[in-house]
C-alpha cells in the first residue's frame, strides 16, 4: 500500500471483533493513517498489529476519552504527525441494563461521561485542527455512533438513554454550525444488538435467539460510516438509522 497522505482517528477502539476496530481497518483499507483511541493499551495495540499486517499504517493512541487533557493531549499527536486529519469518528460507549431505582448517581454520571461528555471533548478537540487544515484534504467528516436509545428510552436504558439522546443533539447542533464550514457532521443509529465481540462475550445465546442476521455485522455497519464520509456534498446525509431486517421498531 503506498504512503497515507492522510489520517483518521476513531474514538473508542476494544475488541478485535468490535465496531470501533473495524472501523479502523476500513479507514486503513482505504489509505488512511490510523489513530486507534482506546483506554486498554493491549487491544488498540492489537489492531494497530492487525491493520500493520494487513498492509496498512496505524498508530496507537491511548486516552480516556473522558478525561479532557488526555484528549487535547492525543490531537496534538495527531496534529505533529502532520498528515491532515479527514475523518473521526466518536464511537466510544457502553451499555448496562438496570432497573431505574438501582441505578446509583455514579453510574448514571460515568454512562453518561462516555457517551456523551467525551464526544464534546472530542469534537472540541478535532474541530478546530480540523478547521486549520481545510485546504489540505478534500473531504473531512466528524461521525458518530448512536443506539437505539437515541431515540428512546427502554424500560431499563434510563441511563444509557439519557446520554445518547443528548450525544444525538449535541451532534445536531454541531452539523447545523459546522456543515456550512466543510465538515460533514453525521450520526449513525444503530438500532439493533451488535454481533461482535461485546455481546456475544456476555450473551450469546441472545444473539443466537435473533438467528440468521438478527444483529447487525460490524462489516456492515462500517459500510454505512464510509458511505456518510464519502458523500459528495452536494447530497450530505446528517444522521442514518441502521436496523436488522427482522427488528422491531
Ligand atoms: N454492542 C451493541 O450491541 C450496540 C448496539 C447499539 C449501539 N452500540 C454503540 O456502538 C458503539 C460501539 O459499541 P460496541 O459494543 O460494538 O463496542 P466496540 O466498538 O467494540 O468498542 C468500543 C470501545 O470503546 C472503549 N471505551 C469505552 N469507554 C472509553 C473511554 N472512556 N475512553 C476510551 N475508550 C473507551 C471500550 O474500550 P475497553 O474495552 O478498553 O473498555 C470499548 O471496547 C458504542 O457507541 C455503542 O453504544 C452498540
Amino acid at each position: 500500500m503506498s504512503k497515507a497522505e492522510t489520517s483518521a482517528v476513531i474514538f473508542g477502539v476494544g475488541p478485535r471483533q468490535g465496531l470501533g476496530a473495524e472501523l479502523c481497518h476500513r479507514a486503513a483499507a482505504r489509505g488512511l493513517h490510523v489513530f486507534v483511541n482506546g483506554r486498554t493499551a493491549e487491544k488498540i495495540d492489537a489492531v494497530v498489529a492487525d491493520i500493520e499486517t494487513a498492509g496498512g499504517s496505524a498508530s496507537a493512541l491511548l486516552a480516556d476519552v473522558t478525561d479532557e487533557k488526555a484528549v487535547n493531549a492525543a490531537l496534538e499527536k495527531i496534529e505533529k504527525d502532520g498528515r491532515p486529519l479527514e475523518l473521526a469518528i466518536y464511537n466510544a460507549g457502553n451499555n448496562r441494563p438496570e432497573k431505574f431505582l438501582d441505578v446509583t448517581a455514579e453510574v448514571f454520571e460515568d454512562m453518561w461521561k462516555v457517551i456523551c461528555f467525551g464526544g464534546f471533548l472530542a469534537a472540541q478537540a478535532v474541530l478546530p485542527l480540523m478547521l486549520k487544515q481545510s485546504s489540505s484534504t478534500p473531504r473531512q467528516s466528524l461521525l458518530f455512533t448512536g443506539a437505539s436509545g437515541s431515540l428512546r428510552g427502554k424500560a431499563g436504558f434510563s441511563a444509557f438513554a439519557a446520554g445518547k439522546g443528548a450525544l444525538r443533539m449535541m451532534v445536531q447542533s454541531l452539523a447545523r454550525e459546522f456543515n456550512a464550514q466543510g465538515i460533514h457532521v453525521g450520526h449513525v443509529i444503530i438500532d439493533g444488538a451488535i454481533n461482535g465481540d461485546k455481546v456475544r462475550s456476555r450473551y450469546a445465546e441472545y444473539l443466537d435467539s435473533k438467528g440468521e442476521d438478527g444483529a447487525l455485522e460490524i462489516d456492515a455497519i462500517a459500510s454505512a460510516f464510509f458511505m456518510l464520509h464519502e458523500q459528495h456534498r452536494s447530497a450530505w446525509t446528517q444522521e442514518l438509522d441502521l436496523r436488522p431486517f427482522k427488528e422491531e421498531f
